[in-house]
């Protein structure tokens, strides 16, 4: 399903031996990411697994330009991202985008659905004033919110409506990679399934990459086309999102073996 080799014109961002090492309040280091080396390809979801602490998210805050690495780099279209100019960071924002964990903490509770969505299109000057609404009411129906939501505000608004809404603001500026930190698990399961539902659908229609966090292995197999299993801030093994049952490393069989009692049917990859 996942023939790296074939792919290799089609990747996009890649990272050689990415590491952050933290100082700790007693002085000592602390290793969250290890000479880590993972590629991301165009259109196709990288999952990343792993224990609590074991440096999912200082890997994507350092992906997202919010955390610098200790050493190692981030390649995007070949270039080091540590090497861009003030104007190349501004604009490559755009191409990176992110959706948060928490969706009752994501958005300005004095901002209208409208505003939060226009916001970032107004500031890279992508659309004019006086066609915020039209964009926002497309943009709505993408996400499959009805238009009138652009009035409202999003603390009115349930977890799941924010979370699409969140889907929406970061579709907005027409990414290359989506970054999803844990953004289904605030959720109940049966809205979880229909977000990554949604996200897989966009996902076909836009050819947009995906970087998702997750601590459920059973959950990002059934859509990921790889998996990276990130373990005390190694990555100890990448497998195909179709063969996990294959994966040799001891600590993905031992998660492996702590979700299987949970059945997902997997959702429709490219
Ligand atoms: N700013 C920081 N200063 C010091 N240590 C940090 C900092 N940020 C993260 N860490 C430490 O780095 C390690 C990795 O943390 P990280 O948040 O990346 O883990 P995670 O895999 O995302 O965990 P979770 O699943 O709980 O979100 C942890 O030990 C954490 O305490
Ligand atoms: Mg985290």
């Amino acid at each position: 399903m996942f023939n790296e080799k074939s792919n290799e014109e089609n990747m996009i961002l890649e990272t050689k031996n990415l590491t952050k090492i933290f100082t700790t309040y007693d002085g000592k280091d602390l290793v969250a990411c290890n000479n880590i080396n993972l590629k991301v390809y165009k259109g196709k979801t990288l999952g990343l697994v792993g224990e609590s602490g074991s440096g999912k998210t200082t890997f994507i805050r350092m992906l997202m330009n919010l955390e610098k690495p200790s050493s190692g780099e981030i390649l995007y279209h070949g270039k080091d991202v540590n090497k861009f100019s003030e104007k190349e960071i501004w604009e490559n924002r755009q191409k990176i985008q992110m959706i948060f964990q928490d969706p009752w903490a994501a958005f300005n509770p004095k901002m209208n659905v409208l505003d939060i969505l226009t916001e970032p299109l107004l500031n890279y000057k992508r659309i004019k004033k006086s066609d915020r609404e039209k964009v926002a009411a497309k943009l709505l129906k993408m996400v499959e919110l009805p238009e009138e939501y652009m009035y409202r505000y999003s603390q009115n608004m349930s977890g799941g409506q924010k979370q699409r809404l969140g889907i929406a603001r970061a579709i907005s500026l027409e990414p290359e990679i989506l970054i999803c930190d844990e953004a289904t698990c605030a959720l109940d399961v049966s809205i979880q399934k229909i977000i990554i539902e949604l996200l897989v659908r966009l996902q076909k229609e836009k050819n947009i990459s995906m970087v998702f966090i997750c601590h459920d292995l059973a959950l990002v197999q059934s859509f990921a086309h790889e998996i990276a299993v990130m373990n005390k801030g190694d990555i100890v093994e990448i497998i195909d999102g179709d063969k996990i049952q294959n994966a040799s490393h001891p600590y993905t069989k031992k998660l492996i073996d702590s979700v299987f009692s949970i059945h997902m049917e997997p959702y429709k990859k490219k």
